[in-house]
């Protein structure tokens, strides 16, 4: 995810001596420089305490360590970004410092976001700079679209429609893939046929200026085939089953977030 926004940022205008980076592997560090052209470091301290921006980018299991580590050299007037899913906003200020953490904002993005198609949720938890929040937009903005949210729950909701979702849709060309074989098809063209399918639909829905609806819809001709496999989504309630996993998904979210928060 780092690699991502480094990359969409650099993509977007920012020179490459205004981002550093840190890692503990030596390997990963050569690649980023090699890539990217920006300075790297071993030590998670000496790179965060230059940065406006403090952007939190390990996996949720060592973002306690990570964070405690880093508090002594925070200050108030920085911004610390953390994209681990399920660390709750208190415990991150908890562990930078309390009350005088950096300012604390937490990012739901997704991994479309490695293509520069990514959708992102972002929360500012407390006091956060104007010049925080706008660098924060900035940067997932590079990677795709934002929207800021007013309550920490809120960022569930995102999980449900964009975080968790691109598994949906691969789960949908499976299903459609595999009828497809089932029906006749040999098997990798029945995918081909799905993947691009997909593609074209969602540019259609991204491209066109209307709603999914409307586009659905217009492609239904009464009487015809779509209109017959529409029928059969609607009397199996294909919309209460999505809405019934995204509940599942938002309650796994709540989970998470109780369980990081209880064991910090
Ligand atoms: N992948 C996604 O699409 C996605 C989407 C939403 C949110 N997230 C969140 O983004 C975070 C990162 O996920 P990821 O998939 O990018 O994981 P990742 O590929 O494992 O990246 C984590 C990076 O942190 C480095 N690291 C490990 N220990 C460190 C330490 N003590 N100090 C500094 N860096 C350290 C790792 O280094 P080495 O590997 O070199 O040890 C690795 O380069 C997670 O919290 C995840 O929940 C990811």
């Amino acid at each position: 995810m780092a690699s991502s926004l480094i990359g969409g940022l650099l993509a977007s205008g920012w020179s490459a001596d205004s981002i550093l980076a840190a890692d503990p592997e030596a390997a990963t560090r050569a690649a980023v420089e090699d890539r990217f052209g920006i300075l790297t470091s071993s030590a998670n301290a000496d790179v965060a305490k230059h940065a406006d921006i403090v952007v939190l980018s390990v996996k949720p299991q060592i973002m306690r360590i990570v964070a405690q580590d880093l508090a002594p050299c925070l200050q108030s007037e920085q911004t610390a970004v953390s994209i681990a899913a399920g660390i709750p906003a208190a415990a991150l200020k908890r562990w930078l410092g309390g009350d005088t953490s950096p300012g604390i904002v937490r990012a739901m993005p997704n991994t479309p976001a490695l293509l520069g198609e990514g959708a992102t949720g972002l929360y500012a938890h407390g006091a956060v700079s104007d010049a925080g929040r706008q660098a924060t937009t900035d940067m997932f903005d590079a990677v795709g679209i934002t929207t800021w949210v007013e309550q920490e729950v809120a960022l569930d909701w995102i999980i449900a429609v964009a975080g968790s979702a691109p598994a949906y849709y691969f789960a949908f060309m499976e299903a459609i893939a595999a009828a497809g074989a089932k029906l006749g098809l040999p098997a990798d063209e029945a995918q081909r046929l799905t993947i691009s399918t997909a593609l074209g639909a969602a540019r259609m829905a991204a491209e066109a200026g209307e709603a999914p609806a409307e586009l659905r819809r217009r492609v239904t001709s009464p009487g015809g085939t779509t209109a017959e496999a529409i029928k059969h989504f609607e009397q199996y309630g294909l919309p209460d089953l999505v809405a019934g996993a995204m509940d599942a998904a938002v309650a796994r979210a709540g989970e998470m977030a109780k369980e990081f928060d209880e064991g910090a």
